[in-house]
């Protein structure tokens, strides 16, 4: 969700007034996502690095998080949307935490979207608790790792011009196709994603095998080498 402070600056106005645009953006996409055939959309709302941000500007997240939770609650429990908040929660302060709760419990059943809030998030620090917990339950391997960490990431879309994964789900995303929007965070809407879903559709996964059309070509190739 990149590009709400310039967003903000942009017409003058500060950072948090960008935030807010941000959660409106959020809404927006949340809401697309089902049309989309999209099954599970995690946002990137805080980083563990976001600490470094200036204390008014953290405490105006942490304040917009749970309002924002506390307000679109009863809507995504509408939409079949079933909220879970990824990342550390013992920095938090109490009333987040609690809203976060709330809001986890209350959208438990939603079945037509996983929506993933990643909230003092960091993927590095995802992958060492995963492999501790995997190393105490028998064993370090891909499989114990991944039964830890999220689900395949298979696109990640980055806003606001960035080109960076930023320590956000990196095991995750080892397959992911990766688009990076110049559109500014509260700028983006379902036509955004909808374009991003199109290029997406049209991109040849290969997880590193050999497409059909060139593996008939090298066959070929072979077999008139053997002869
Ligand atoms: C990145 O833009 C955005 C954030 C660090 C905060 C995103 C959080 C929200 C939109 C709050 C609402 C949360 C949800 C779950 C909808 P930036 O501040 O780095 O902008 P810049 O790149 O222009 O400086």
């Amino acid at each position: 969700m990149d590009g709400n402070g310039r967003w903000a600056a942009a017409s003058g106005l500060p950072r948090v007034a960008g935030h807010r645009a941000g959660a409106t953006a959020a809404r927006r996409v949340i809401e697309a996502c089902p049309k989309l055939g999209i099954g599970i959309l995690t946002l990137y709302a805080f980083s563990s690095d976001n600490w470094r941000r200036p204390p008014e500007e953290v405490s105006a997240l942490m304040e917009l998080l749970g309002s924002y939770l506390d307000s679109e609650t009863a809507g995504l429990v509408e939409n079949g949307v079933r909220l879970e908040v990824i990342g550390r929660r013992d920095r938090l302060v109490p009333h987040l935490v609690r809203a976060i709760e709330r809001a986890e419990a209350a959208t438990a059943r939603g079945q037509r979207l996983l929506l993933r809030v990643a909230v003092d998030y960091s993927a590095r620090d995802q992958i060492l608790r995963a492999a501790a917990a995997a190393a105490r339950n028998g064993g370090l391997t891909r499989e114990a790792l991944a039964l830890h960490l999220g689900p395949e990431v298979d696109l990640l879309i980055r806003t606001g011009g960035e080109r960076r994964l930023s320590d956000f789900l990196l095991w995750e995303c080892a397959y992911a196709e990766l688009i990076f929007s110049p559109c500014m965070w509260p700028d983006f809407d379902g036509v955004h994603l909808a374009a991003a879903m199109r290029e997406f559709h049209a991109r040849e996964r290969r997880f590193g095998a050999v497409p059909p059309a060139a593996r008939a070509r090298t066959n070929g190739a072979a077999a008139r080498w053997l002869d």
